[in-house]
This record gives C-alpha cells, structure tokens and sequence, in this order.
C-alpha cells in the first residue's frame, strides 16, 4: 500500500522537477490533496504495470502440460536449475528448447542476473568468438576500443548456446577451456579472463552422429552433456495439445484485447490429430492465426488456419506470400536453407504419412533411392516411426 509519506516523497520530488508554479503560488491544500492524489493514482499504475509485465513473463515463460513427458521434464529441470552443472537440451525444431533453458535460469539461484541467448549459427562464424568472447582494442582493423564479450557480460549469471551442433571446430576448442577452466581470452589479448557464467547448450542435431563424423569433439559433448533433457516431440504428447492450444488461444485472446474464444470440439479433435512436424512452435502459430481470422467465439474446424505445411500441394517456389518477413530478415542462404527445410520435411512427411511410415515406398515415391531418402530423414530429423503411429 501506498504510504502517505510516500506520495510526500513524490510530490516533492515533482516540485524538485520543476512544478514551480506550485510554489510561485500561495500553498493551498486544495492543490496539495489534488497533486497527492495524482501522485497515487501515477504509483497504482505503475505498480499495476509491473505486475502485468511480470504476469506476461510468466505465462512466457511457463511450460505447459500435463502428460507424464511433460510433469517429468518439469521436475528434471527444477533439479537441474538448483544445480549448477552445464545442462545439454535436445529435440526437434519447435519443441521448447529455448523455454527450458528460460526455465532453468529462472528456478535457478542465478535467476536475478543475466541470461544471455545465443543463436550460434546466426552470428556469422567471423564474428561469433569476437562476440562471445570479446576483443581487445587494435585486435583488427575495427577494434577501436575494448569490447567486452557476451560471456562476461553474463558474469554470474547463464548463457543459453542455441544449436550447438553448428559450432565450428575452433569455437568447439575455446568454449571447451572455458568449460575447463572458467577462462575465456578475448581476441587479441594474451591474458585469460575468469568468468563466472552457466552453460546451458541445445542441439536438434544428433551430436553423436557428429562426432563420428569428426564434426563434433567428443571431450566438448561430455563436458556440456553433464545432464541432458530432452524435449519431446509433440507427437509424443498428442494429450497435452488441447491444454496447450487452449493456452495460447486464451494468451492470444487477451494480449490483443479480443473477447474470448474457445475451438469447437471437432476443431480441437484435428488439432489434436494433425501431423505437427513443427512442434509446439508450429501449433502455436496456427492457433494464433486461427484466432486472429475467425469471426465467432467459437472456433469451428474450417476456420483453422493450417498454412502450407499441412498441404500436400505445397509450392513453396512460385508462391511468394511464403516468404514472410522473418525469412527477408535474415541472409539469402540461410533463407533458401530455410525454405529447402520446410519443403523437405513437408515432402518427405507427406510420403511417409501416404505409406504409413514405410520408408522404401516412399522412397519409391519420391523417385530417390532408400539410402539418400534415409539420409534426408536423418538431416531433417523425421522418424518413421511417428507415421507408423497414425
Ligand atoms: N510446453 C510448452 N508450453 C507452452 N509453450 C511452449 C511449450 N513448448 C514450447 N512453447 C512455445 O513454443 C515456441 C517454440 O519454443 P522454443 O523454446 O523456441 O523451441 P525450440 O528452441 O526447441 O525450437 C515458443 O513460443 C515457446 O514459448
Ligand atoms: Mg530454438
């Protein structure tokens, strides 16, 4: 509650800053309740804000479901955030890498301080160790003064790695002395630095098969695989899909101010039975423009907006409007190995549902021989087994 002498507090410190007409006038008690009321009314508001930012945080933040997958995920991570060992998340694209890893930081004693996100094969690998590790003034030609880098701004705090798996080799060697040794040596100084920070790394790439091919040191993968979690795709909690699209139907629903809506039972069935080779992110994109475009307050099964994912006509090339913005705003190569991703795994997930999961007829399908079509399953990481079960 407000004190009274709280809003004194503010009310000298607007005179302070500059509402001299209060006292180049006679004090009257009139004004004086009427500016220390404002002032209660500016302290509630403020206070109201701030809840409503923490309330938003959380439901960002919050994983939610209610299957054994999921109830099991939730306590691995509240053990592993009281600890402060280096976690590894695996998992498909979309299955809430990233919101375990927000998950740690937040249950963990580090939680006041920073956590710092890194989508590793977002920085271009020329500017990616300057980045994590900062550099010393005159190391290059830019370098004009010191510039510290993400690891000692995350001093005390985490550092969440996103797709580790495309680390090249040489930031393999320096993140594995840091893990080491609790050193990092900015570019272009002799001295090594101690830092104080919590590795939390995610892969959808299956490291293992990495290191086989020498893409991955071994020593590295031990070092960040002291616990690993990993996140199920949503195909294996088929149950949780209504908690979870009812959630963000009502986050939806709220953030943008709109009367609530609810799916219709046959609308959730399909939500329920689609193939969902996005994961949670997909499903989430899909509710929320589900909601954006329905007219009612009840969802039915025809205003669910599946984009071209869930078309077997997808045409991907001649179809500009695919190419959303967030696709112009990173490089062509990434966006065309964006675009080749989702084509192949609609592609190859089309003739896997067709054949039931089996991979020969699919392949046969597709006019690619068995081992290529495999080895596209692998890159793309698409199992068979999830066809077999539908
Ligand atoms: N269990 C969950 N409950 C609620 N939201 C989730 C859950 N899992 C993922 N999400 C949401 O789905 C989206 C994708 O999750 P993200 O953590 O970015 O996945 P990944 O890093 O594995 O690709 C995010 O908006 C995230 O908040
Ligand atoms: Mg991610």
């Amino acid at each position: 509650m407000m004190t009274a002498y709280g809003a004194i507090d503010i009310a000298v410190e607007s005179l302070k800053k500059g509402a001299y007409d209060f006292i180049t006038k006679p004090l009257d008690v009139e004004r004086l309740v009427h500016l220390l009321n404002k002032c209660i009314q500016h302290q509630t508001l403020i206070r109201k804000n701030i809840l409503l930012e923490k309330q938003l945080f959380e439901r960002q933040t919050k994983i939610i479901g209610e299957s054994k997958k999921i109830k099991n995920i939730l306590n691995q991570l509240k053990i592993i955030a009281k600890s402060d060992l280096t976690a590894l998340i695996t998992g498909e694209s979309g299955t809430g890498k990233e919101l375990a890893a927000k998950t740690i930081h937040e249950w963990s004693p580090r939680k006041e301080k920073k956590l710092i996100i890194v989508n590793c094969p977002a920085i271009p690998e020329s500017l990616l160790e300057s980045e994590l590790f900062g550099y010393k003034k005159g190391a290059f030609t830019q370098a004009m003064a010191d510039k510290k880098g993400l690891f000692e701004i995350a001093d005390k705090g985490s550092i969440f790695l996103d797709e580790i798996g495309d680390l090249s080799i040489n930031l393999q060697t320096k993140l594995l002395r840091f893990l080491q040794e609790g050193e990092i040596r900015p570019v272009g100084e002799n001295r090594t630095k101690k830092v104080d920070v919590r590795i939390i790394a995610a892969t959808n790439h299956d490291l293992q098969k990495k290191i086989e091919k020498d893409l991955f040191r071994e020593d590295l993968y031990y070092r960040l695989n002291v616990v690993n979690i990993r996140m199920p795709s949503l195909y294996e909690i088929k149950e949780d899909i209504p908690i979870i699209a009812n959630f963000f139907l009502n986050e939806f629903c709220i953030m943008n101010n709109i009367p609530q809506k609810t799916f219709s039972p046959e609308a959730m069935d399909l939500l329920v039975n689609f193939n969902w080779t996005g994961n949670i992110r997909e499903l989430k994109n899909i509710v929320q423009r589900t909601a954006l475009f329905s007219s009612g307050n009840i969802i039915s099964m025809d205003e669910i907006k599946f984009d071209k994912r869930g078309s077997s006509k997808a045409q991907y090339f001649n179809e500009i409007s695919h190419l959303n913005v967030d696709l112009l705003e990173i490089p062509y190569h990434q966006a065309k190995e964006q675009i080749l991703r989702d084509f192949s795994v609609d592609y190859l997930s089309e003739h896997l549902k067709k054949t039931k999961g089996n991979v020969t007829l699919a392949a046969q399908m597709s006019g690619l021989d068995r081992q290529y079509f495999q080895q596209l399953m692998r890159k793309y990481n698409i199992l068979s087994e999830r066809f077999r079960l539908q």
